[in-house]
């Protein structure tokens, strides 16, 4: 195409428009670093059209504008991460998220909390989303009606910044996310669109008819058919706006540069804000193609790129964690440094739970043999479970190569654990249960998920067996807060009916007041397991082979037990029986180890000479005697 304009010309266009303030030399350092690669992943998605170099150089130019506007503070978190960019793969570091309203109330509340995050050992606090929403239904906050203000229930942006400098003054690092997929309907781009006005309809994906969402509904997939069948949604004057998720978030649409530029504008806004993990909210969805499933397509992958190179330049401290709960393969498809060198873990959080519930860890074991080997810089972030439902993303050909069939397994792992199974331990709840397609992901909070009502005893070692695998394997641990005390299920979403329509409330109650009351009496089951988690944080911190990102898997010859290997820094190797029952190991497995070890968590020494026993659902860590 003749209308594309090359680097040089793109070049001279935005260096011929800047805004004077911003371009200071550390910006034009950064602008040169990185304009190269935004303008590839610019150009090979918006190339030849019209608004081309306007929309590139006032990304660029709002990236200067906001370097300009950035904190002293920032801007010495910005010199420092620049110096240690691999900041966040330390030991040390440890992260909790929650609801503001349902942990403290407001933003003033979690403040508040800050002696328990300190006690905790918190270095990364992910607040749920806490920007302007629909009243009543918005999706826990994922429907968001303006980036630039703060839920009015929850407090002010002054609020939001007083607490992140609060939080980093105290070595915690804010966390929120970019919902930059979609708005809520109230959004003032969706108001406008649906007024009928040009810019703001091309904002949206927007249809006269059914004949394009039909034949896009051929190859894409429901995410959540209990609100609406398909992926879009009917509006009041009788045309379909694409809506992936609920009916009332609608999806951006980024084939318009006008979009990329105006979401750079607010993610560059919320780093001034002092944020510093950004989390980059539903990634796989954000580019369409008609004939493809609409997830994960090459352009998301470059937008990304591209929004990352705005960050570079604007707002270096800033790091963007990808959350792509799809297929392994696609997962690590976002991360690389210059696209989302954080990203969520979700393979092995499910197959924890998968391991659990089989007693078996040997897909478990796969993943950590082949899937945690991550591009240099970047770290997942090892979770047992979020706020959202728990879907089986494994990869089918690899349960294949263990004689499991995918589909039936996922079904058994449903009925498992939504306690349809007899003998089950677990008390979960279905989450947008298909009977056309037979699709369904499941919802619990940690203890319930492991039993821990029924059985404190065992739902504890679950609980604590789980953790131990997240705090040992490479990247950040994340609490989900409540978990440290075994908090059950809160079965009165029910009685809310903006809830009752999707069971992931039932996993996300209020602040347990009463078991954090408990937290140090070790004759309660709160205390008992915070006890045990406490034990295991100060471990994970005090041990320098849990920094870093060097992991291999350890074949134990013993389907229950999984076994890997934290090779760095003095070592540590890990050993976790998934079963009810003791198991042995054998000591020719460990011809090429010290004969004696040092059992971290059990404080005592292991002649691995004589084989290892672990009890059921025990786990030891093992570094040089
Ligand atoms: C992400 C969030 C989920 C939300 C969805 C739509 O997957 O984790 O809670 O429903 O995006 O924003
Ligand atoms: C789907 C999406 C995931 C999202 C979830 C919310 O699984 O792939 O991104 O978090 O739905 O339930």
């Amino acid at each position: 195409m003749s209308d594309v304009p090359s680097f040089s010309d793109a070049l001279a266009h935005v260096l011929a428009h800047p805004q004077a303030a911003g371009w200071d030399a550390a910006f034009r350092r950064r602008f040169d670093t990185y304009f190269p690669a935004l303008f590839a992943e610019f150009s090979a998605v918006y190339a030849g059209h019209p608004a081309f170099l306007r929309e590139l150089a006032e990304a660029v130019n709002c990236a200067a504008s906001s370097y300009a506007e950035r904190s002293a503070e920032l801007k010495a978190l910005d010199a420092a991460r620049e110096a240690e960019p691999n900041w966040f793969t330390d030991e040390r570091m440890l992260g909790g998220v929650c609801y503001v309203d349902r942990y403290a109330g407001t933003l003033k509340g979690v403040e508040d909390q800050l002696p328990y995050f300190e006690e905790l050992g918190l270095t990364y606090l992910h607040l749920m989303p806490l920007f302007r929403a629909p009243e009543e239904n918005s999706d826990g906050g994922y429907a968001v009606s303006s980036y630039r203000e703060v839920n009015p229930k929850l407090g002010t942006m002054a609020d939001l910044e007083h607490l992140a400098g609060t939080l980093r003054r105290r070595g915690i690092s804010l966390t929120v996310d970019f919902v930059f997929n979609h708005t809520s309907n109230e959004h003032e781009w969706a108001r406008r669109a649906l007024a009928g006005e040009k810019t703001y309809e091309d904002y949206y994906l927007v249809f006269p008819d059914r004949t394009l969402p039909d034949q896009y509904e051929r190859t894409t997939r429901e995410i959540f058919p209990d609100d609406h069948p398909g992926s879009f949604v009917q509006l009041p004057d009788g045309r379909w706006i694409w809506a992936t998720f609920y009916h009332f978030q609608w999806d951006l649409n980024y084939a318009n540069p006008a979009v990329f530029r105006a979401m750079a504008g607010e993610m560059l806004f919320l780093a001034n804000r002092g944020v510093e993990i950004l989390r980059m909210d539903a990634v796989a969805f954000i580019w369409k193609r008609l004939g493809t499933p609409c997830e994960s397509l090459p352009e998301a992958h470059r937008l990304l790129r591209a929004f990352n190179a705005l960050c570079r330049m604007g707002a270096p401290a800033m790091v963007f964690k990808s959350e792509a709960i799809v297929h392994p393969d696609e997962v690590v498809s976002y991360i690389d440094r210059a696209e989302c060198p954080i990203s969520y873990n979700p393979l092995v959080m499910a197959l924890g739970w998968e391991a659990l519930a089989t007693r078996d860890a040997r897909l478990l074991q796969q993943a950590f043999d082949r899937r945690q080997q991550l591009p240099p810089g970047c770290a997942f972030v090892n979770y047992v479970r979020s706020h959202d439902d728990i879907g089986w993303t494994f990869a089918d050909e690899e349960a294949a190569e263990l004689g499991i069939h995918g589909g039936d397994h996922r079904r058994f792992l449903n009925g498992f654990f939504v306690g349809r199974f007899p003998g089950s331990f677990a008390q979960g709840e279905p989450f947008q249960e298909n009977p056309r397609t037979g699709d369904c992901r499941i919802t619990g909070t940690t203890a319930s998920l492991a039993g821990l009502g029924r059985d404190p005893d065992a739902g504890i070692r679950r609980v604590l067996l789980l953790h131990s695998v997240a705090l040992a394997a490479a990247g950040i641990p994340l609490l989900y807060l409540g978990d440290e005390v075994g908090q059950l299920n809160d079965p009165t979403y029910l009685d809310r009916p903006a809830e009752a329509v999707d069971s992931r409330w039932v996993h996300r109650p209020f602040r347990p007041d009463a078991l954090y009351g408990q937290r140090h009496d070790e004759g309660t089951v709160a205390g008992r397991l915070y006890a045990g988690l406490r034990h295991l944080i100060a471990l994970r911190k005090a041990t320098p082979a849990f920094g870093g990102t060097a992991l291999r898997g350890f074949w134990t010859g013993n389907r229950h037990v999984l076994g890997f290997h934290r090779p760095e820094r003095g070592g540590v190797l890990v050993f976790a029986n998934l079963s009810d029952e003791t198991q042995v190991l054998s000591p020719e497995r460990f011809g090429a180890l010290p004969s004696s070890m040092r059992d971290l968590v059990g404080e005592e020494q292991v002649i691995l000479g004589d084989g290892l026993t672990l009890p059921p659902l025990g786990f030891v860590w093992l570094a040089p005697a």
